[in-house]
Protein backbone atom coordinates (compact mmCIF):
# COMPACT_ATOMS: atom_id res chain seq x y z
CA UNK A 1 0.00 0.00 0.00
CA UNK A 2 1.84 3.17 -1.15
CA UNK A 3 0.03 6.75 0.39
CA UNK A 4 1.08 9.79 -1.21
CA UNK A 5 0.78 13.24 1.05
CA UNK A 6 0.38 16.28 -0.94
CA UNK A 7 1.29 19.00 1.69
CA UNK A 8 2.59 16.10 3.80
CA UNK A 9 4.40 18.72 5.89
CA UNK A 10 1.49 20.84 6.34
CA UNK A 11 -0.29 20.74 10.20
CA UNK A 12 -2.84 18.33 9.52
CA UNK A 13 -0.20 15.68 8.33
CA UNK A 14 1.65 16.12 11.42
CA UNK A 15 -1.18 12.71 12.48
CA UNK A 16 -1.71 11.32 9.15
CA UNK A 17 1.79 10.64 8.36
CA UNK A 18 1.95 8.46 11.76
CA UNK A 19 -0.95 7.05 11.76
CA UNK A 20 -0.33 5.30 8.11
CA UNK A 21 2.93 4.43 9.47
CA UNK A 22 1.44 2.73 12.43
CA UNK A 23 -1.29 0.97 10.25
CA UNK A 24 -0.56 -2.89 9.16
CA UNK A 25 0.33 -3.33 5.12
CA UNK A 26 1.52 0.27 4.14
CA UNK A 27 4.29 -0.12 2.14
CA UNK A 28 5.41 3.49 1.57
CA UNK A 29 4.09 7.15 2.32
CA UNK A 30 5.31 10.15 0.50
CA UNK A 31 5.75 12.99 2.33
CA UNK A 32 5.06 15.69 -0.64
CA UNK A 33 4.91 19.44 -0.87
CA UNK A 34 6.98 22.20 -2.45
CA UNK A 35 9.57 22.84 0.34
CA UNK A 36 12.23 19.85 -0.65
CA UNK A 37 14.17 20.43 2.67
CA UNK A 38 10.44 20.60 5.01
CA UNK A 39 9.75 17.17 3.15
CA UNK A 40 13.29 15.34 4.02
CA UNK A 41 13.18 17.09 7.54
CA UNK A 42 9.82 15.67 8.16
CA UNK A 43 9.88 12.26 6.97
CA UNK A 44 13.70 11.63 8.66
CA UNK A 45 11.44 13.07 12.26
CA UNK A 46 9.29 9.49 11.58
CA UNK A 47 12.75 7.34 11.83
CA UNK A 48 11.12 4.59 9.54
CA UNK A 49 12.25 3.91 6.37
CA UNK A 50 8.80 3.53 4.38
CA UNK A 51 8.44 8.02 4.79
CA UNK A 52 9.83 9.28 1.90
CA UNK A 53 10.35 12.99 0.80
CA UNK A 54 8.68 13.93 -2.67
CA UNK A 55 9.08 17.29 -4.14
CA UNK A 56 6.10 18.76 -6.22
CA UNK A 57 4.25 21.40 -7.28
CA UNK A 58 0.53 20.32 -7.49
CA UNK A 59 0.19 23.50 -10.02
CA UNK A 60 2.43 21.49 -12.39
CA UNK A 61 -0.36 19.29 -13.72
CA UNK A 62 1.99 17.37 -15.97
CA UNK A 63 4.59 16.81 -13.67
CA UNK A 64 2.00 15.80 -10.95
CA UNK A 65 0.23 13.47 -12.93
CA UNK A 66 3.85 11.54 -13.41
CA UNK A 67 4.40 11.60 -9.93
CA UNK A 68 0.84 10.36 -9.12
CA UNK A 69 1.28 7.13 -10.82
CA UNK A 70 3.92 5.96 -8.52
CA UNK A 71 1.18 5.60 -5.65
CA UNK A 72 -2.30 3.83 -4.67
CA UNK A 73 -3.97 6.87 -3.26
CA UNK A 74 -3.08 10.63 -2.61
CA UNK A 75 -4.49 12.50 0.07
CA UNK A 76 -4.46 16.28 -0.73
CA UNK A 77 -3.70 17.83 2.47
CA UNK A 78 -2.97 21.24 0.47
CA UNK A 79 -4.84 24.38 0.61
CA UNK A 80 -8.22 24.34 -0.29
CA UNK A 81 -8.60 26.02 -3.81
CA UNK A 82 -6.07 23.40 -5.51
CA UNK A 83 -8.83 20.70 -4.92
CA UNK A 84 -9.95 20.58 -8.45
CA UNK A 85 -6.42 20.32 -10.41
CA UNK A 86 -5.38 17.61 -7.85
CA UNK A 87 -8.86 15.63 -7.95
CA UNK A 88 -8.24 15.91 -12.16
CA UNK A 89 -4.29 14.85 -11.90
CA UNK A 90 -5.49 11.59 -9.51
CA UNK A 91 -8.19 10.69 -12.10
CA UNK A 92 -5.64 11.33 -15.11
CA UNK A 93 -3.06 9.53 -12.95
CA UNK A 94 -5.95 6.31 -12.39
CA UNK A 95 -5.67 6.27 -8.51
CA UNK A 96 -7.89 7.02 -5.98
CA UNK A 97 -8.08 10.39 -3.88
CA UNK A 98 -9.50 11.56 -0.70
CA UNK A 99 -9.22 15.80 0.71
CA UNK A 100 -10.11 17.58 3.76
CA UNK A 101 -12.91 19.67 2.37
CA UNK A 102 -13.74 22.50 -0.53
CA UNK A 103 -15.42 25.34 1.27
CA UNK A 104 -18.49 24.51 -0.39
CA UNK A 105 -18.17 25.94 -4.09
CA UNK A 106 -14.65 23.58 -4.46
CA UNK A 107 -16.94 20.65 -3.47
CA UNK A 108 -20.00 21.34 -6.02
CA UNK A 109 -17.04 21.75 -8.92
CA UNK A 110 -15.02 18.26 -7.81
CA UNK A 111 -18.69 16.97 -8.03
CA UNK A 112 -18.95 17.46 -11.24
CA UNK A 113 -15.84 15.10 -11.78
CA UNK A 114 -17.96 12.14 -11.33
CA UNK A 115 -18.31 10.73 -14.51
CA UNK A 116 -14.59 11.27 -15.40
CA UNK A 117 -13.75 9.34 -12.13
CA UNK A 118 -16.47 6.63 -13.02
CA UNK A 119 -14.98 6.18 -16.39
CA UNK A 120 -11.22 5.98 -14.42
CA UNK A 121 -12.47 3.43 -12.07
CA UNK A 122 -11.23 5.29 -9.26
CA UNK A 123 -13.32 7.20 -6.23
CA UNK A 124 -12.17 10.56 -4.94
CA UNK A 125 -13.46 10.84 -1.86
CA UNK A 126 -14.61 14.81 -0.80
CA UNK A 127 -13.87 15.93 2.49
CA UNK A 128 -12.51 13.75 5.06
CA UNK A 129 -11.35 15.41 8.00
CA UNK A 130 -13.56 16.01 11.18
CA UNK A 131 -15.82 17.90 9.69
CA UNK A 132 -16.52 17.48 6.97
CA UNK A 133 -15.21 14.18 7.54
CA UNK A 134 -16.47 12.41 10.69
CA UNK A 135 -19.35 14.93 11.01
CA UNK A 136 -21.09 13.60 7.50
CA UNK A 137 -20.81 10.30 8.98
CA UNK A 138 -22.26 10.78 12.50
CA UNK A 139 -25.21 12.58 10.06
CA UNK A 140 -25.80 10.16 7.63
CA UNK A 141 -25.97 7.39 10.29
CA UNK A 142 -28.74 9.42 12.71
CA UNK A 143 -30.54 10.19 10.13
CA UNK A 144 -30.97 6.16 9.24
CA UNK A 145 -32.29 5.93 12.20
CA UNK A 146 -35.41 8.58 12.35
CA UNK A 147 -38.31 8.14 9.34
CA UNK A 148 -37.88 11.75 8.77
CA UNK A 149 -35.79 14.46 9.21
CA UNK A 150 -36.76 18.19 9.95
CA UNK A 151 -33.34 20.23 10.93
CA UNK A 152 -29.81 19.33 11.02
CA UNK A 153 -27.07 21.41 12.95
CA UNK A 154 -23.89 20.79 12.56
CA UNK A 155 -21.62 22.55 15.25
CA UNK A 156 -17.30 22.20 15.92
CA UNK A 157 -15.42 23.86 18.82
CA UNK A 158 -12.56 23.28 20.72
CA UNK A 159 -10.49 24.64 23.62
CA UNK A 160 -6.94 24.37 24.39
CA UNK A 161 -5.94 22.16 27.45
CA UNK A 162 -2.15 23.16 27.10
CA UNK A 163 0.96 24.71 25.96
CA UNK A 164 1.07 27.90 23.84
CA UNK A 165 2.51 31.22 24.91
CA UNK A 166 0.34 34.41 25.28
CA UNK A 167 0.38 36.98 22.66
CA UNK A 168 1.68 34.30 20.22
CA UNK A 169 -0.99 33.80 17.36
CA UNK A 170 -1.57 30.28 16.74
CA UNK A 171 -4.30 29.45 13.53
CA UNK A 172 -5.48 26.20 14.73
CA UNK A 173 -4.88 25.37 10.60
CA UNK A 174 -4.80 26.60 7.29
CA UNK A 175 -4.93 30.49 7.46
CA UNK A 176 -6.10 30.70 3.90
CA UNK A 177 -8.90 28.51 4.40
CA UNK A 178 -10.23 30.60 8.04
CA UNK A 179 -9.25 34.06 6.10
CA UNK A 180 -12.62 32.68 3.60
CA UNK A 181 -14.92 30.92 6.42
CA UNK A 182 -14.71 34.38 7.70
CA UNK A 183 -15.01 36.28 4.74
CA UNK A 184 -17.41 34.41 2.58
CA UNK A 185 -21.14 34.05 2.89
CA UNK A 186 -22.31 31.13 4.36
CA UNK A 187 -24.34 28.70 2.54
CA UNK A 188 -27.42 27.32 4.98
CA UNK A 189 -30.54 25.19 4.23
CA UNK A 190 -33.96 26.85 4.89
CA UNK A 191 -36.93 25.95 3.71
CA UNK A 192 -35.43 23.02 2.04
CA UNK A 193 -32.98 25.31 -0.03
CA UNK A 194 -29.81 26.20 0.02
CA UNK A 195 -29.52 30.09 0.57
CA UNK A 196 -26.40 32.05 1.35
CA UNK A 197 -26.00 34.68 4.45
CA UNK A 198 -22.75 37.25 6.01
CA UNK A 199 -19.93 35.02 7.13
CA UNK A 200 -20.55 35.55 11.04
CA UNK A 201 -23.71 36.13 11.35
CA UNK A 202 -26.17 34.25 12.88
CA UNK A 203 -24.83 34.61 16.41
CA UNK A 204 -25.20 31.23 18.91
CA UNK A 205 -24.56 30.77 22.23
CA UNK A 206 -24.29 26.94 22.50
CA UNK A 207 -22.48 24.48 25.99
CA UNK A 208 -19.70 21.62 25.36
CA UNK A 209 -18.37 19.40 27.42
CA UNK A 210 -15.63 20.92 29.83
CA UNK A 211 -12.95 22.45 28.95
CA UNK A 212 -14.96 24.21 26.15
CA UNK A 213 -17.97 25.30 28.07
CA UNK A 214 -20.30 27.63 26.61
CA UNK A 215 -18.85 29.56 23.61
CA UNK A 216 -20.35 31.92 20.75
CA UNK A 217 -20.54 30.44 17.40
CA UNK A 218 -21.50 32.34 13.80
CA UNK A 219 -22.49 30.57 10.50
CA UNK A 220 -19.47 29.64 8.02
CA UNK A 221 -19.57 28.20 4.98
CA UNK A 222 -18.39 24.95 5.04
CA UNK A 223 -18.28 21.95 2.54
CA UNK A 224 -21.27 19.46 4.60
CA UNK A 225 -23.82 21.63 3.10
CA UNK A 226 -22.94 20.70 -0.13
CA UNK A 227 -23.56 17.56 -0.40
CA UNK A 228 -25.40 16.67 3.45
CA UNK A 229 -28.97 17.89 2.60
CA UNK A 230 -29.06 15.58 -0.58
CA UNK A 231 -27.62 12.47 1.00
CA UNK A 232 -29.98 12.79 4.13
CA UNK A 233 -32.47 13.54 1.99
CA UNK A 234 -35.76 12.37 4.57
CA UNK A 235 -37.34 15.70 3.82
CA UNK A 236 -35.13 17.86 5.63
CA UNK A 237 -36.01 21.67 5.97
CA UNK A 238 -33.27 22.88 7.92
CA UNK A 239 -29.33 22.52 8.44
CA UNK A 240 -26.40 24.57 9.08
CA UNK A 241 -22.89 24.92 9.89
CA UNK A 242 -21.99 26.61 12.94
CA UNK A 243 -18.18 27.13 14.26
CA UNK A 244 -17.02 28.41 17.88
CA UNK A 245 -13.48 30.07 17.99
CA UNK A 246 -11.73 31.40 20.83
CA UNK A 247 -13.33 35.07 21.05
CA UNK A 248 -9.37 36.75 20.51
CA UNK A 249 -8.85 34.77 18.18
CA UNK A 250 -12.13 35.01 16.70
CA UNK A 251 -11.32 39.21 17.09
CA UNK A 252 -8.29 38.88 15.63
CA UNK A 253 -9.40 37.61 11.89
CA UNK A 254 -12.28 39.52 12.17
CA UNK A 255 -10.03 42.75 11.96
CA UNK A 256 -7.80 41.36 9.41
CA UNK A 257 -10.86 40.48 7.22
CA UNK A 258 -12.62 43.93 7.98
CA UNK A 259 -9.06 46.02 6.93
CA UNK A 260 -8.94 43.90 3.67
CA UNK A 261 -5.59 42.28 4.00
CA UNK A 262 -7.32 39.11 3.72
CA UNK A 263 -8.64 39.78 0.18
CA UNK A 264 -8.13 37.82 -2.85
CA UNK A 265 -8.07 41.03 -4.74
CA UNK A 266 -4.65 42.32 -6.18
CA UNK A 267 -3.12 45.42 -4.94
CA UNK A 268 0.28 46.89 -6.81
CA UNK A 269 2.41 47.46 -3.79
CA UNK A 270 6.15 49.83 -5.23
CA UNK A 271 4.88 48.92 -8.94
CA UNK A 272 4.68 44.92 -7.55
CA UNK A 273 1.00 43.27 -8.10
CA UNK A 274 0.32 41.09 -4.88
CA UNK A 275 -2.53 40.17 -3.27
CA UNK A 276 -3.51 40.60 0.49
CA UNK A 277 -4.95 37.34 0.76
CA UNK A 278 -0.87 35.54 -0.03
CA UNK A 279 0.65 38.42 2.11
CA UNK A 280 -0.84 38.06 4.83
CA UNK A 281 -0.99 34.72 4.83
CA UNK A 282 2.62 33.86 4.57
CA UNK A 283 3.33 36.59 7.23
CA UNK A 284 1.13 34.72 9.32
CA UNK A 285 2.72 31.07 8.24
CA UNK A 286 6.08 32.64 9.08
CA UNK A 287 5.30 33.76 12.63
CA UNK A 288 7.20 32.36 15.54
CA UNK A 289 5.52 29.63 17.29
CA UNK A 290 5.36 28.98 20.64
CA UNK A 291 7.84 27.11 22.36
CA UNK A 292 5.61 24.17 23.51
CA UNK A 293 2.70 23.69 20.80
CA UNK A 294 -0.71 25.00 21.69
CA UNK A 295 -2.56 21.42 22.18
CA UNK A 296 -6.50 20.97 22.07
CA UNK A 297 -9.56 19.35 22.50
CA UNK A 298 -11.80 19.40 19.63
CA UNK A 299 -15.50 18.62 19.27
CA UNK A 300 -17.85 18.47 16.02
CA UNK A 301 -21.80 17.86 17.14
CA UNK A 302 -24.29 17.13 14.86
CA UNK A 303 -27.72 17.62 16.40
CA UNK A 304 -30.75 15.54 13.75
CA UNK A 305 -34.41 16.82 14.50
CA UNK A 306 -37.39 14.67 13.33
CA UNK A 307 -40.11 11.85 13.79
CA UNK A 308 -39.61 7.72 14.95
CA UNK A 309 -42.55 5.83 14.27
CA UNK A 310 -45.01 8.86 14.72
CA UNK A 311 -42.99 10.28 18.07
CA UNK A 312 -40.63 13.93 17.17
CA UNK A 313 -37.24 12.78 18.17
CA UNK A 314 -33.67 14.32 18.48
CA UNK A 315 -30.56 13.00 17.93
CA UNK A 316 -27.31 14.15 19.28
CA UNK A 317 -23.39 12.52 18.06
CA UNK A 318 -20.79 14.23 19.41
CA UNK A 319 -17.07 13.35 18.29
CA UNK A 320 -14.55 14.85 20.92
CA UNK A 321 -10.96 14.48 20.41
CA UNK A 322 -7.87 14.81 22.90
CA UNK A 323 -3.97 15.65 22.29
CA UNK A 324 -2.16 12.46 20.80
CA UNK A 325 0.79 12.58 23.34
CA UNK A 326 3.14 10.79 21.66
CA UNK A 327 2.41 12.57 18.25
CA UNK A 328 2.33 15.81 20.59
CA UNK A 329 -0.03 17.05 18.27
CA UNK A 330 -3.86 18.30 19.28
CA UNK A 331 -6.99 16.79 19.15
CA UNK A 332 -7.93 18.83 15.83
CA UNK A 333 -5.47 17.18 14.55
CA UNK A 334 -5.82 14.01 14.98
CA UNK A 335 -9.56 14.27 14.09
CA UNK A 336 -8.93 16.01 10.93
CA UNK A 337 -5.68 13.83 9.67
CA UNK A 338 -6.46 10.33 10.80
CA UNK A 339 -9.97 10.12 9.08
CA UNK A 340 -7.93 10.56 5.15
CA UNK A 341 -5.61 8.12 6.90
CA UNK A 342 -8.37 5.73 7.39
CA UNK A 343 -9.72 6.52 4.14
CA UNK A 344 -6.71 5.50 1.90
CA UNK A 345 -6.25 2.60 3.16
CA UNK A 346 -9.90 1.52 2.72
CA UNK A 347 -9.73 2.82 -0.78
CA UNK A 348 -6.47 0.42 -1.47
CA UNK A 349 -8.26 -2.58 0.30
CA UNK A 350 -11.39 -2.32 -1.83
CA UNK A 351 -13.53 -1.42 1.34
CA UNK A 352 -14.93 1.16 -0.12
CA UNK A 353 -17.46 0.17 -2.93
CA UNK A 354 -18.20 3.40 -4.45
CA UNK A 355 -16.59 4.64 -7.82
CA UNK A 356 -16.64 8.43 -8.64
CA UNK A 357 -16.26 11.50 -6.62
CA UNK A 358 -18.81 11.17 -3.46
CA UNK A 359 -18.57 12.88 0.07
CA UNK A 360 -17.44 10.40 2.87
CA UNK A 361 -21.48 9.73 4.40
CA UNK A 362 -21.29 7.73 0.30
CA UNK A 363 -18.28 5.91 0.90
CA UNK A 364 -18.09 4.51 4.54
CA UNK A 365 -20.17 2.09 6.18
CA UNK A 366 -20.68 4.11 9.58
CA UNK A 367 -20.14 1.69 11.99
CA UNK A 368 -17.10 -0.15 10.76
CA UNK A 369 -15.87 3.29 10.24
CA UNK A 370 -16.77 4.38 14.01
CA UNK A 371 -15.21 0.77 15.13
CA UNK A 372 -12.35 2.14 12.90
CA UNK A 373 -11.75 5.38 14.94
CA UNK A 374 -11.79 3.10 18.00
CA UNK A 375 -9.32 0.60 17.05
CA UNK A 376 -6.80 3.90 17.61
CA UNK A 377 -7.64 3.86 21.09
CA UNK A 378 -11.04 5.65 20.81
CA UNK A 379 -14.19 4.49 22.55
CA UNK A 380 -17.74 4.94 21.68
CA UNK A 381 -19.92 5.41 24.65
CA UNK A 382 -23.38 6.45 24.90
CA UNK A 383 -25.14 9.38 27.17
CA UNK A 384 -24.75 8.18 30.71
CA UNK A 385 -20.78 8.33 30.05
CA UNK A 386 -20.83 11.78 28.35
CA UNK A 387 -20.28 14.47 30.65
CA UNK A 388 -18.87 12.03 32.87
CA UNK A 389 -15.83 11.78 30.36
CA UNK A 390 -12.23 12.34 31.87
CA UNK A 391 -9.16 12.93 29.89
CA UNK A 392 -7.51 9.32 29.20
CA UNK A 393 -4.09 9.32 28.89
CA UNK A 394 -2.21 8.75 25.37
CA UNK A 395 -5.00 9.26 23.34
CA UNK A 396 -8.61 9.67 22.17
CA UNK A 397 -11.38 9.92 19.53
CA UNK A 398 -14.86 9.49 21.41
CA UNK A 399 -17.64 9.59 19.65
CA UNK A 400 -20.97 9.61 21.57
CA UNK A 401 -24.34 9.48 20.89
CA UNK A 402 -25.01 11.60 23.23
CA UNK A 403 -28.99 11.79 23.78
CA UNK A 404 -31.83 10.02 22.22
CA UNK A 405 -33.81 12.67 23.37
CA UNK A 406 -37.67 12.79 22.57
CA UNK A 407 -38.88 16.47 22.63
CA UNK A 408 -42.15 18.01 23.38
CA UNK A 409 -44.66 15.51 26.04
CA UNK A 410 -43.02 12.51 25.86
CA UNK A 411 -44.96 11.19 28.53
CA UNK A 412 -48.07 11.90 26.94
CA UNK A 413 -47.03 10.54 23.35
CA UNK A 414 -44.81 7.55 23.92
CA UNK A 415 -45.39 4.24 23.72
CA UNK A 416 -45.63 2.38 27.19
CA UNK A 417 -42.27 1.03 26.60
CA UNK A 418 -40.28 2.62 24.19
CA UNK A 419 -37.32 0.85 22.80
CA UNK A 420 -34.34 2.77 23.39
CA UNK A 421 -32.60 3.36 19.35
CA UNK A 422 -28.95 1.91 19.76
CA UNK A 423 -26.47 4.55 18.77
CA UNK A 424 -24.24 2.52 16.43
N1 LIG B 1 -12.06 18.73 7.13
C1 LIG B 1 -11.53 19.22 8.22
O1 LIG B 1 -11.94 18.84 9.30
C2 LIG B 1 -10.39 20.24 8.15
C3 LIG B 1 -9.89 20.76 9.33
C4 LIG B 1 -8.78 21.61 9.24
C5 LIG B 1 -8.22 21.91 7.99
N2 LIG B 1 -8.77 21.41 6.87
C6 LIG B 1 -8.20 21.69 5.54
O2 LIG B 1 -7.03 20.91 5.41
C7 LIG B 1 -6.14 21.52 4.46
C8 LIG B 1 -4.73 21.52 5.03
O3 LIG B 1 -4.73 22.31 6.21
P1 LIG B 1 -3.39 22.52 7.05
O4 LIG B 1 -3.76 23.25 8.27
O5 LIG B 1 -2.64 21.24 7.14
O6 LIG B 1 -2.60 23.52 6.07
P2 LIG B 1 -1.06 23.87 6.08
O7 LIG B 1 -0.41 23.60 7.39
O8 LIG B 1 -0.91 25.23 5.48
O9 LIG B 1 -0.47 22.79 5.05
C9 LIG B 1 -0.74 22.85 3.69
C10 LIG B 1 0.47 22.31 2.98
O10 LIG B 1 0.22 22.33 1.56
C11 LIG B 1 1.46 22.56 0.92
N3 LIG B 1 1.22 23.16 -0.39
C12 LIG B 1 0.68 24.37 -0.66
N4 LIG B 1 0.65 24.60 -1.98
C13 LIG B 1 1.19 23.50 -2.56
C14 LIG B 1 1.45 23.14 -3.91
N5 LIG B 1 1.16 23.97 -4.93
N6 LIG B 1 2.00 21.93 -4.16
C15 LIG B 1 2.32 21.08 -3.13
N7 LIG B 1 2.09 21.38 -1.83
C16 LIG B 1 1.54 22.57 -1.55
C17 LIG B 1 2.18 23.55 1.84
O11 LIG B 1 3.60 23.39 1.74
P3 LIG B 1 4.49 24.31 0.74
O12 LIG B 1 3.86 25.67 0.73
O13 LIG B 1 5.85 24.27 1.33
O14 LIG B 1 4.41 23.63 -0.59
C18 LIG B 1 1.72 23.14 3.23
O15 LIG B 1 2.67 22.32 3.87
C19 LIG B 1 -6.70 22.92 4.21
O16 LIG B 1 -7.33 22.96 2.96
C20 LIG B 1 -7.72 23.10 5.32
O17 LIG B 1 -8.78 23.91 4.93
C21 LIG B 1 -9.85 20.57 6.93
Amino acid sequence: MKVLILGGYGAMAQSTVPDLLSSPGVERVGIAGRNASKAEAFAASQRDDRATSVSVDARDSADLVRELKRWDCVINSTWYDLNVPITEAAIAAGIHYCDLGGLYHQTLRQLKLDSRAKDAGVTCILGIGSTPGTMNVMGRHGATKLDNVRKVQLRSSGAVVSGGEPGKFVPPYAIRTIFDEFSLDAPILRKGKIRFVPALSGLERSEFMPPVGVVEGYYTIHSELATMPKTIGKGVQEMDFIVAFPPEFRETVATLVRLGLASREESTVEGTKVRPYDVTSSVIDALPKPKQPELDVDIQRCVLVGEKDGNPMTLRYEAVTWPHEKWKVGGGVVDTGVPPSIAAQWLIRGKVKERGVVPPEIAFDPVPYFQELNARGRKIATAPDFWATKRRSGFGQSIYCAFTLVEGRPQMRLPQKRKPVPPF
